[in-house]
């Protein structure tokens, strides 16, 4: 565990010019480490796996290729931009795989929120092996683990237990058991959001709030359905865009939709409608632990309500979570 601490000398990342510098510093090191070899990316479209991505094209160019799990599970417009930014604009070596299906069926009738994980994990793992094992002469798996990873380790190897089991490409098998590169595990967030910007990524993408790896599956509470599944990525997306029109999107650590599996009376041109209510939850927080409530003004809370109520198919109320956490988790599974 040693070499993976932190250097009290390092000094913190806070400017393009350090940043840089790491990127230099890290360029000369990834291309020592892997020669000619090729590597392996799962590009989730993430802070940390998309400035590995970027920082390894401009090692390593195409001998890296990144897999691009869409698991249907992701938010509205994330898998394109990962096809536009990666595919396109950086010219990467980049397979996309749309395993929407064979996680959907997976899924189907399964309201059990750790099983809900366990089985998303597992899948993700099967669809990146399946596409790993098509691959030819890979020898380096690369990975967007970051400091705090490495601490949360440390933490689990000294027996202390996290209360949601989270996952990321760990648990491949045997035949595939690549060495790793990481070159992001002493940088904190904050440092790899500055990284990320000075190998030119978007704003946007380096500055995106936190997602977690089984998406939209842990906010389609209880059985996942399609058409729920669906009301929620659209008002989810509602919820976004009204956030950062009104200054919100980067002064709220969290916010997203949940949508239960409940139905209430509503009403909608004259006839009765029953819907489900989509849950808003806008949270702060320093390290995910503790959480507090976002004020968010009711000129937002009314557009945004009236949006998702006249615009999405299915939701006819819009609720907000008012509870800190504890005793709420942030999110509702
Ligand atoms: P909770 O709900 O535990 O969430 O208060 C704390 C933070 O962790 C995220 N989260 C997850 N991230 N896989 C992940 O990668 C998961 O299964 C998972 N569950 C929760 C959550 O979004 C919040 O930022």
């Amino acid at each position: 565990m040693a070499n993976n601490l932190r250097p009290e000398t390092m000094e913190r990342i806070t400017n393009f010019e350090l940043a840089n510098a790491f990127i230099e510093e890290q360029v000369a090191a990834v291309r020592a480490q892997v020669g000619d070899k090729k590597v392996l990316l799962a590009l989730s479209g993430g802070v940390d796996s998309s400035v590995v991505a970027a920082l390894l094209i401009r090692a390593i160019g195409k001998q890296l290729t990144c897999v691009h799990v869409n698991h249907g599970l992701m938010r509205k417009g994330e898998s394109e931009d990962v096809i536009r930014v990666f595919g396109q604009e950086l010219d990467a070596n980049l397979i996309y795989v749309d395993a929407t299906d064979r996680f959907l069926n997976l899924l189907a009738g399964v309201a059990d929120p750790e099983r809900k994980r366990k089985i998303i994990g597992a899948e993700f793992i099967n669809v990146f092996v399946d596409e790993a094992r098509k691959l030819e002469g890979i020898s380096y798996l690369a990975q967007g683990t970051i400091y705090p990873d490495i601490l949360e380790s440390i933490k689990a190897a000294e027996g202390k237990q996290a209360v949601k089991s989270h996952h990321n490409v760990g648990g491949l098998p045997e035949d595939l058991q690549f060495e790793l590169v990481e070159p992001l595990k002493l940088l904190f967030k904050d440092e790899v959001r500055v990284v990320g910007e000075a190998l030119g990524l978007p704003h946007a993408m380096v500055y995106r709030q936190p997602f977690p790896g089984p998406g939209l599956g842990v906010r389609c509470l209880g059985a996942i359905t399609r058409d729920r599944l669906h009301a929620l990525r659209e008002a989810d997306a509602i919820l976004r865009e009204e956030f950062a029109n009104f200054g919100l999107a980067e002064k709220v650590w969290q916010y997203f939709i949940a949508i239960p599996d409940i139905k209430s009376v509503g009403v909608k041109d004259e006839s009765r409608y029953e819907g489900w209510p989509a849950i808003i939850r806008a949270v702060n927080t320093k390290d995910a632990m503790t959480a507090t409530i976002e004020e968010v003004p009711y000129e937002v809370l009314h557009k945004i309500t009236y949006r998702i109520t006249h615009e999405v198919e299915g939701i006819n109320r819009v609720l907000m979570d008012l509870t800190p956490k504890p005793t709420g988790t942030i999110e509702w599974e």
